[in-house]
């Protein structure tokens, strides 16, 4: 089963148009992304966490990858589709799989973040995506508290896009699909990742060279005139992305749960830890190259460059980070006709009133190093901070007391951003990470409708939760 999606994932590489836009990231030292699509309604992989060297540009790097990939392959299903993930451990330290964004069940064998995979063994993950999911653009990566900054910085994270309404869209449906996992890396001179250093501890560990599906500022093909989807997440454990295209406006059409009601036009796009989105560009400029920027994004000022791994060293670092960087490379390569812009997307329905407001302070404080707390406490397995019932609306108020900013990111149910600081969003999306400045009360709305069991909400700086800022949620049955 598992040889046979491999070829077909081969075959369709070469043969299908929509698959075929995989190949057009590309450069000399591609490390090409493997691809499992669902068949007859399943997505069945053996799927493997191991330490590889592998090339990068013209050094050496030693990191840990899925099937010896980084990022790991790109898994797409549809909605309804069981998913079959056989997932065995040959790293050093124990790991497991957490599905971000998946609504699904957080135990048994779905995204149960509470397992803990030892060295050498297996666990088959086994989960049925709800006939009503949304398509959208999820990801895949390790869960074990303590380690999981640590595991997704050395390289430990993919795709998992679901293709759905969104895609039927006939002016999404037709444009040239392309993805970038963003993520920052540090390697020292012999091609290690260096320990993070004391700074760290307090922004997050924050690597120097910033690499998009595992390359140096790979290079997407597209033709004159053509609509490119493009489909962006930041993998990166602390680091915030600020994106912008060359003479390109970005249209946002989708956000971590899925598409908004209508293209937003945008000049930059700003994506925290774990946060994803897709953008529609119009390949309508004159012919030639166009750099993809990330321009230093600062939540808190003079806080930045703190946590600087890597070849910039402590000296080099923080310059390094406050400057502007191409990521990816647009690169125009044959004409073909103008798909224009979708004036429509998939309305959002808002939510029923809560019957339950809570709030949650951020903070961090002093204990063994530095903490980073949730309502004062650090995160217990053994203790439940949230209990909830099945059928109700609550909202979340989440208070940042701190001085810097934390991406709060909730399991299994997404959310809609609701105000900040009292000023109502400006238009409704589904989220599952919403960036939280210091100074800020964010209020999010989400409703508990089928999944019963335990699972997590956290900062998505890594750092932050693996040092305590995560708590327990216990969905209940009414
Ligand atoms: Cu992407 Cu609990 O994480
Ligand atoms: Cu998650
Ligand atoms: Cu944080």
């Amino acid at each position: 089963m598992n040889l046979s999606l491999g070829i077909t994932a081969a075959v369709l590489l070469s043969r299908c148009s929509r698959v075929s836009s995989r190949s057009a990231v590309s450069n000399a030292d591609a490390n090409t992304t493997q691809l499992y699509r669902s068949e007859d309604g399943l997505l069945s992989l053996d799927l493997e966490a191991s330490a590889q060297q592998l090339r990068l540009g013209n050094r050496t790097a030693n990191v840990l990858t899925y099937n010896s990939q980084m990022p790991g392959p790109q898994l797409e299903a549809r909605p309804g589709d069981t998913v079959q993930i056989r997932f065995t451990n040959r790293l050093k330290q124990p790991t497991n799989l957490h599905f971000h964004g998946l609504h699904i069940p957080p135990t048994g064998t779905g995204d149960n973040v509470f397992l803990e995979i030892s060295p050498g063994e297996s666990h088959t993950y086994e989960f049925q995506i709800p006939e009503d999911h949304p398509a959208g653009t999820f990801w895949y990566h390790p869960h074990y508290h303590g380690l999981v900054a640590e595991q997704l910085f050395a390289g430990l994270a993919g795709l998992f896009i679901v293709r759905g309404d969104l895609d039927d869209i006939p002016e999404v449906k037709a444009a040239q699909e392309a993805a970038l996992v963003l993520k920052d890396l540090a390697l020292d001179r012999r091609g290690n990742i260096p320990n993070p250093g004391h700074m760290a501890q307090m922004t997050g560990r924050i690597g120097d060279l910033l690499l998009a599906n595992g390359q140096l500022n790979p290079e997407i093909k597209v033709a004159q005139g053509e609509l490119l989807r493009l489909r962006l997440l930041n993998a990166s454990p602390s680091r915030f992305f600020q994106l912008s295209l060359e003479e390109h406006p970005l249209f946002l059409i989708a956000t971590d749960g899925g598409a908004i009601s209508a293209p937003i036009e945008l000049d930059n796009l700003v994506l925290a830890p774990g946060e994803r989105a897709e953008v529609l560009i119009r390949a309508t400029q004159t012919s030639g190259q166009y750099r993809l920027f990330n321009t230093p994004f600062n939540p808190v000022q003079g806080m930045m460059g703190g946590g600087m791994m890597g070849g910039g060293g402590m000296m080099g670092g923080p310059s390094r980070q406050r400057r502007t960087e191409t990521v990816a490379t647009l690169a125009y390569s044959g004409t073909t006709t103008e798909t224009p812009i979708p004036t429509a997307l998939l309305p959002i329905a808002p939510l029923p009133e809560p019957q339950m407001v809570r709030q949650f302070t951020l903070n961090h404080g002093m204990g063994r190093g530095m903490v980073f707390l949730i309502n004062g406490q650090v995160f217990d397995h053994n203790r439940v901070d949230t209990q909830v019932s099945l059928g109700t609306v609550e909202d979340w108020e989440i208070i940042n007391t701190g001085t810097m900013a934390h991406p709060f990111h909730v399991h299994v149910n997404k959310f809609q951003v609701i105000s900040r600081n009292g000023q109502t969003e400006p238009y409704a999306a589904w989220k599952d990470v919403v960036s939280v400045n210091p100074g800020e009360r964010v209020r999010i709305r989400m409703a508990f409708r089928d999944y019963t069991g335990k699972t997590v909400y956290h900062c998505h700086v890594l750092d932050h939760e693996d040092r305590g800022m995560m708590g327990l949620l216990d969905i209940q049955s009414a």
